[in-house]
């Protein structure tokens, strides 16, 4: 099990110093907009992942006109009280303590705490570019392995050598071979490892998705989801190969896992150009459902569920599925947002939960 039970949090976005304790399963936390709703939810997701889910700029986590920030939870798992602190001072490098304990890599906490946002920006990961999908995909498969997080970190650091060396090839109109050659050996071995990872995991993670698009429709639409990389025709080393004059000409890399997509069709069409609001919706309620369920599945606990303004995006039988699912099927924590205190009373009266409601 896993569950949060305090939060404080000092100069974080709106938060001057506020402290929340949780004492459900099932939290609502209300208040008008602007508030700091999604703020708080952030706060939490940042103590799991040691970043926020919105911004990569960390700077911008920071209460303006301030010069840092601090964060401090307290979650309870199998193993007992973990206390995680996290530090920003303003500087490049930021602080992450459990237990009091400093981390020397922030990347060995990530999967301690998993954790699963539902926000109403993720539509773009049907409608958006490639980049959104990778991000979901990547960041389940960093919870459940070290080692993928591990490898992809050098996959990304090596392809940023490679580009800037591509860059300065071209300006110096001069191409050093042996020195791509050498980077193009170091990126083969984390490159495939990620990719096979990618797709093992899409061979197990499609069919879930497919079904809970078909519980949510509750209808007989055909989503079709298929994983896209080059790879799967060719090995990254010739790919690399036999792209490197373009590469050259383009200045980048242009073939490799950091390419890597999938691609959603209904009915057999593409999903982007003609699903409605409500199918895109509820696809990725599916994907976000999917990705629950399989971080469950292989952590043995179910991870923490953040629904940001669910209640805004779905109808009201839709939403009377999704929240059957989460607070009934499940033993999970899961903190909801909404502007209205009644609706988040009402539904969970109507799920029978002993719901705890925060007003901020
Ligand atoms: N770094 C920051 N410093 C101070 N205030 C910030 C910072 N970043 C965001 N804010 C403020 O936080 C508020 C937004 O909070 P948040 O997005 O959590 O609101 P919300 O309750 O989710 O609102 P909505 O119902 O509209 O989604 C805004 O007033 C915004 O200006
Ligand atoms: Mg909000």
């Amino acid at each position: 099990m896993l569950q949060l039970s305090k939060i404080s949090l000092t100069l974080f976005k709106n938060y001057n110093f506020n402290s929340f304790e949780f004492s459900s399963r099932v939290i609502g936390i209300c208040g008008l907009n602007g508030k700091g709703k999604t703020n708080l939810l952030d706060a939490i997701y940042y103590c799991c992942f040691t970043k926020s889910y919105f911004t990569s700029t960390d700077q911008l986590n920071i209460s303006f006109g301030n010069e840092g920030f601090r964060l401090e939870a307290l979650f309870q798992n199998d193993s007992g009280s973990q206390k995680v602190v996290c530090i920003n001072r303003g500087t490049a490098k930021k602080e992450l303590f459990l237990n009091e304990v400093p981390y020397e890599k922030l990347s060995k906490h990530i999967g301690l705490l998993p954790t699963v946002m539902i926000a109403p920006d993720d539509i773009e990961i049907i409608t958006g570019g490639s980049e959104g999908r990778r991000k979901l995909i990547d960041t389940i498969l960093c919870q459940l392995d070290s080692n993928y997080l591990q490898q992809l970190m050098i996959y990304n650091r090596v392809l940023l050598q490679r580009n800037s060396l591509l860059k300065q090839f071209a300006e110096k109109t001069n191409t050093d071979e042996a020195l791509l050659q050498i980077l193009d050996e170091q990126l083969a071995g984390p490159g495939n490892f990620v990719f096979e990872r990618r797709k093992t995991f899409s061979a197990e993670f499609v069919p879930l998705v497919q079904n809970f698009y078909k519980q949510i429709a509750e209808n007989d639409e055909l989503v079709r989801i298929s994983y896209e990389s080059k790879l799967l025709q060719h090995r990254l080393e010739d790919l690399l190969n036999k792209n490197r004059e373009r590469d050259g000409y383009l200045q980048r890399t242009n073939a490799g896992p950091h390419k890597d997509d999938l691609f959603f069709e209904l009915n057999g069409q593409p999903f982007k150009s003609i699903a409605s609001q409500g199918q895109r919706k509820s696809l990725l309620f599916a994907l976000k459902l999917a990705e629950y369920e399989i971080i469950k599945s292989k952590k043995g606990f179910a991870p923490i569920l953040l629904l940001d303004d669910v209640f805004e995006k779905l109808d009201e039988s839709r939403m009377k599925n999704l929240l059957h699912w989460v607070c009934n099927e499940n033993e999970g924590q899961v903190f909801i947002t909404d502007t209205h205190k009644e609706r988040l009373q009402f539904a969970f009266e109507q799920l029978n939960v002993a719901g705890q409601i925060i007003e901020l």
